[in-house]
């Protein structure tokens, strides 16, 4: 009895598998929202965990994770990629924009005021893909029609808002850069988006 209990473990131990080598560390930079990042990371690494882990933008969401989903979308070299499909080693010396990255110091994205305006954003999860997959299209093309918004927007997914608020937004962001007037400064009081609460 004692030694049918030993053989199978003596045979586990024959066949264990040998230890597989960890990923080589590579030195990687990109110019991320315009700075100049510098890191060493896994040369497997894909690009969403390095700008949400390393690069500062916690803004860039992770949602399926796998391509269907949008959320984790960035703009690179001016094109709009999924960063959970993307790896970082791809993205070595480009040009990377975030949701972060989109206002200019006070001063909103037109599409990140649309959005508050329109009511674009219901719980914010899809929103910053939104934003940056709708900046990356009124760049390239001011002044689209609403087939082009709906086809430029058909891989990001909003579970709540319904999508006819999100079109709205980029159109009205549309109209604002066609017509070369500005987004009001967000630190005014009039776009205090909760007006008359005090906070206490
Ligand atoms: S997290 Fe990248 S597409 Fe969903
Ligand atoms: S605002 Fe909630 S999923 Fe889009």
């Amino acid at each position: 009895m004692l030694k049918l209990l030993t053989a199978p473990v003596s045979i586990m131990v024959q066949y264990s598998l040998p230890m597989v080598p960890g990923p080589d560390k590579i030195n990687w930079e990109a110019r991320v929202n315009g700075r100049m990042v510098s890191f060493p990371i896994d040369s497997n690494a894909v690009l969403l965990d390095i700008l949400r882990d390393k690069g500062g933008s916690l803004g860039t969401k992770r949602g399926c994770d796998m391509g269907t989903c949008g959320c984790c979308s960035v703009i690179i070299d001016g094109t709009p990629k999924l960063s959970c499909l993307v790896l970082a080693q791809e993205a070595k010396g480009c040009e990377i924009t975030t949701v972060e990255g989109l206002s200019s110091g006070h001063y909103l994205h037109p599409i990140q005021q649309t959005f508050a305006d329109c009511g674009g954003s219901q719980c914010g999860f899809c929103t910053p893909g939104f934003l940056v997959v709708s900046a990356a299209l009124l760049e390239e093309n001011p002044s689209p029609t609403t087939e082009e918004i709906k086809t430029a927007i058909e891989g990001n997914l909003c579970r709540c808002t319904g999508y006819q608020q999100i079109v709205d937004a980029i159109a009205k962001a549309s109209e604002i850069l066609v017509s070369g007037s500005s987004v009001e400064d967000s630190t005014s009081p009039k776009s205090d988006p909760h007006p008359g609460f005090s906070g206490e």
